[in-house]
């Protein structure tokens, strides 16, 4: 089972970075948004992104100018944006990075069954949700598994591939070579909460948001003790800020709901409330930190 043609729904902050590593794996893409202006900004962060690989390229002796120059066409060429569900109807696989809320994503899922054509597979990046859920939601579950990439996307080698129960081993190792052609290294996962990475990683964030809360130390302290501590390439506070805070808080106030008595599952106090007050880290331009692109103060 090949995989050529490939959807993306949702082109914000993990779209994008997908669209573009499925389109330099060689994979046509269609990339969906709700709104027109959502799906140029998108489109405009991968060609300033392509154009950056590109050029860094050159600088590193690996391409010629003309080499790159046509990697950047190439790559670009590839990609199609629309904000029409039909343009994904005969796609090999769709990929699912939008909003982390269960519901939108069973009733896109629901809608796509009736879309696209038998074969496609169906993929959702969630960070955080059942599989399973949104697999029997789309009314093909035997073709649908997780394919979680890492923010941001263009630049993080892992991808973890999950199958459920009901996931076909055919469904699954194409899956695994889709991720591969991406330039990703795939690890096989079960349809757990969070998976492996976020299992680990989101409670790792929360029980730093609570150092925050409890005055034990500063922002700045926290992530200079993690990055020269640990060795980490980030702090839990930045890091927090990279994903989105939105996004964090929705994984766990799903985990909450789910698992009341799991203490890992903590939703901090401060998160609500930067999150109410519209401080959603990186893209918003303010979380824990004030951002202008990357630089953070
Ligand atoms: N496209 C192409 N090239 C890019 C690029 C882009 N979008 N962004 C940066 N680059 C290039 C840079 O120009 C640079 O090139 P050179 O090495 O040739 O100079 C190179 O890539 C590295 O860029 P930076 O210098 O900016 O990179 P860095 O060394 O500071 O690392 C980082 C940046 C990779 C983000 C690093 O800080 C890191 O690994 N942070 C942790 C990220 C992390 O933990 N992500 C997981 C989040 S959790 C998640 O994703 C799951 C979930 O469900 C929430
Ligand atoms: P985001 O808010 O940056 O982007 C979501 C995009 O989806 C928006 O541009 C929105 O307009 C679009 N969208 C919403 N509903 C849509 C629909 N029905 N059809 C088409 N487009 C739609 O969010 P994000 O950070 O990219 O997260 C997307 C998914 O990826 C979530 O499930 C999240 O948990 C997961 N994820 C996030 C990270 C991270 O670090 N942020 C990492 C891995 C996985």
């Amino acid at each position: 089972m090949s995989i050529k043609k490939v959807g993306v729904v949702g082109c914000g902050l993990m779209g994008h970075g997908i669209v573009q590593v499925a389109a330099q794996g060689g994979c046509d893409v269609v990339a969906l948004e709700t709104e027109q202006a959502f799906l140029d900004k998108g489109l405009a962060r991968i060609d300033k992104s392509v154009n950056k690989l590109a050029q860094k390229q050159v600088e590193k002796g690996k391409l010629s100018a003309d080499q790159a120059e046509a990697f950047v066409k190439d790559t670009l060429g590839r990609i199609e944006g629309t904000t029409d569900k039909a343009k994904l109807a005969d796609c090999d696989l769709v990929i699912e990075a939008i909003v982390e809320n269960l519901d939108v994503k069973k009733a896109l899922f629901a809608e796509l069954g009736g879309i696209c054509k038998p074969e496609t597979i169906f993929a959702s990046n969630t960070s955080s949700f059942p599989i399973k859920e949104m697999a029997e939601a789309s009314g093909r579950a035997s073709r649908f598994v997780g394919l979680h990439f890492f923010n941001p996307v263009q630049l993080m080698r892992l991808v973890e591939v999950v199958r459920t129960d009901d996931t076909d081993e055919d469904v699954f190792a194409a899956a695994r070579s889709f991720g591969e052609a991406c330039g990703k290294t795939p690890v096989s996962c079960k349809d757990t909460p969070g998976f492996v990475v976020n299992r680990l990683l989101v409670p790792y964030m929360t029980q730093a948001l609570l150092m925050l809360e409890r005055g034990d130390a500063t922002k700045e302290d926290i992530d200079t003790a993690m990055q020269l501590g640990c060795g980490y390439p980030m702090g839990p506070l930045t890091l927090t800020d990279y994903v989105g805070l939105d996004t964090t808080l929705f994984i766990l106030q799903g985990w909450k709901q789910r698992y009341p008595d799991e203490p890992a599952f903590e939703v901090p106090a401060i998160l609500e409330r930067l999150v109410a007050e519209g401080k959603l880290g990186r893209k918003t331009g303010e979380g824990f930190y004030k951002w202008d692109g990357d630089k953070k103060s």
